[in-house]
Formats: structure tokens, sequence, C-alpha cells
């Protein structure tokens, strides 16, 4: 496995692989791996002939005040586990070679997108995910993949980058890996290591709520507002006050109120301790609610 640090050994790496229509896949990174993380390097083993990593903690998706300083490093455990998965190159820059004195672009995405949910003012704003498309463009015009993997756990970051490649013509495929949970139902993040045990547990409301919404989609629910009620009702039991609780069209992210038959994302943030958490699920509703097509 290469472990390279700038633009010109990366672009150096790919040359033949594009030159020979080697099939591309690239697996963006901010490090601290868990197995969510493992779970896309293994989706592009399985499609690509050459997968790059690529580990970037990128300082403009933080807001001033959030955890930059203290997210989450171990370099040399993320190379171990990058090359168990049989990855073959790593590209970690270090922040001067992503954004170099004088660096003065930003791609954006409209906020009807960007500045809901996550990207809502009251929460990380719209910045947060202006430093993501930036990145990822840069992401995609060096490493030039054909396949680039998102997991679903970010279920908002997957469908902004989805947009922004289409809309800015990246020849490159975006792939949403499922979500990987930790047997107790909490969706795996970095983040997850700053819970103590009364705060995990605590944490579980949010897999646990979604869990008993989808139950409702499935029972037939016809408004968005009973499966909400559900989250509602296991994050108030464990104590957990949500920053943002939705539903929203999977695809677009336009808010839902009733259930029509296209697929609805319930998306939840909560912070619990000094993590903020995340998680969602799309569920599939009936198309024909009241029974009389
Ligand atoms: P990071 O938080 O390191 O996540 C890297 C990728 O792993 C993202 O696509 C994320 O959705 C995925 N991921 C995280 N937890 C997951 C889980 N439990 N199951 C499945 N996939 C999971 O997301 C970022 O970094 C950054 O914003 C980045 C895209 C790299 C741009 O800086």
């Amino acid at each position: 496995m290469k472990v390279l640090r700038t633009k010109a050994e990366l672009r150096d790496a790919l040359s033949e692989p594009h030159r020979s229509r080697t099939r591309v896949g690239l697996v963006p990174t901010m490090g601290a791996f868990h197995e969510g993380h493992l779970s896309l390097m293994r989706a592009a083993r399985d499609d690509c002939e050459l997968v790059v990593v690529s580990l970037f903690v990128n300082p403009t998706q933080f807001a001033p005040g959030e955890e930059l300083a203290s997210y989450p490093r171990d370099e040399a455990r993320d190379l171990a586990l990058a090359e168990g998965e049989g990855v073959d190159v790593v590209w970690a820059p270090g922040p001067e070679e992503v954004y170099p004195e004088g660096f003065a672009t930003a791609v954006e995405v409209d906020d009807a997108l960007t500045g809901v949910l996550c990207g809502d003012p009251a929460h990380r704003g719209p910045s947060h995910f202006r430093g993501v498309t930036t990145v990822v463009a840069k992401l995609f015009n060096v490493v030039r993949p054909d396949v680039a993997y998102f997991g679903q756990k970010d279920a908002q970051q997957a469908v902004v980058i989805r947009l922004m490649a289409a809309d800015l013509d990246f020849e490159v495929e975006v792939e949403v890996v499922p979500t990987v949970r930790d047997a107790d139902g909490l969706a795996m993040s970095s983040r997850n290591a700053y819970l103590d045990d009364g705060e995990r547990e605590r944490a579980l409301a949010l897999s646990r709520g979604l869990r008993a919404a989808q139950r409702e989609a499935e029972g037939g629910a016809t408004s968005a507002t009973a499966l909400l009620a559900a989250v509602e009702r296991e994050l108030r039991t464990a104590g957990v006050e949500p920053e943002y609780l939705e539903a929203r069209d999977a695809e677009d992210l336009t808010p839902v109120s009733e259930l029509s038959g296209r697929p609805v994302l319930l998306a939840v943030a909560a912070q619990v301790g000094r993590a903020r958490l995340i998680d969602n699920v799309v569920v599939a509703t009936n198309p024909d609610p009241g029974g009389t097509a």
C-alpha cells in the first residue's frame, strides 16, 4: 500500500492507471477508522481495480468552536486498517497541501439542501457543507475516480455530494453504502469514542427510536407525525433532547408531512455528553395509504 502526501505524488501514482482505464474507486475520509469506514473500503475493493482512500481532517467543514483540534487522530492505526482491507493508495495530505496560501474558492450547493437539517444555521450551518463540497470537489479533481463511496450514516452529505457531482459534470458514480451499526444498534461514528457508559446507553435512544418509526411505517402509518412521535417517545424516555428530528424526502430533502409513496428520510441529531450524534433511516412508505386504488 502506498502512503502519499502531495498532489504531485498522487497524480503521478494515478497517471498510468488512468491511461489504461483502470477502474478507480475513492473513499474520502477524515480517519479514526471504524467498521463504517472499512465497509466503504470493502465496497470499493469489491467493485474497483484500484482503491484510493483519502485521509484528511478537513478544517473548513468545522465551525469555530467545533472539535477540529480534538478530532480523534491515529494515522498509524488507520494505515494498518486500510492495508488490511487491501487498499492500494492512502492519500494523507497536510492542510497546506489542500489549502495553500491564498486559497480563495468554494463550491456551494443551494441552501435548500445545505441550509436544512445539519446545515440549518441553528445547528452546524451551511458553511459545514460548503467545506465538505469544496474538499470533495478537490478530491474528485485530484483522484478522478470512476466511483466514490459515501455512507448513508451522513445521508444529507450523500445527497448534497450526489447533486454537486451531477451539477458540475464530475464523471464519477456516487455510491452510498448502508450505515454500519454496533450490535446494540448505535450507528458507528468516530465521535462515539467521546461517550462514557451511561451516555452510550442514552445514545441508543436514537437508533431505537428510528427502528420504532420504521415499524410504524411498516404498520401502515399515513403521516410523518406518527413516525416522528415514535422516535420522540424513545428520546424522551432516555432524556435525550434532539437538536433536530425531521421527516424529509430522501432524494431532495423537501419536508414531508403525508406519506405518499416516496422514500422518506427520518433524520435525528442530538448532543449526548461531548458527542454530537446523528442517525437516520429511510422508510418506504405506502403509496396508497387509504387503500382505495
Ligand atoms: P468521515 O466522518 O470520516 O466519514 C467518511 C465516510 O464514512 C463518510 O462517507 C461517512 O458517511 C462514512 N461513514 C461514517 N460512519 C459510517 C457508518 N456507521 N456506516 C457507514 N458509513 C459511515 O464524512 C466525512 O468524513 C467527511 O465529511 C468527508 C466526506 C471525508 C469530507 O471531508
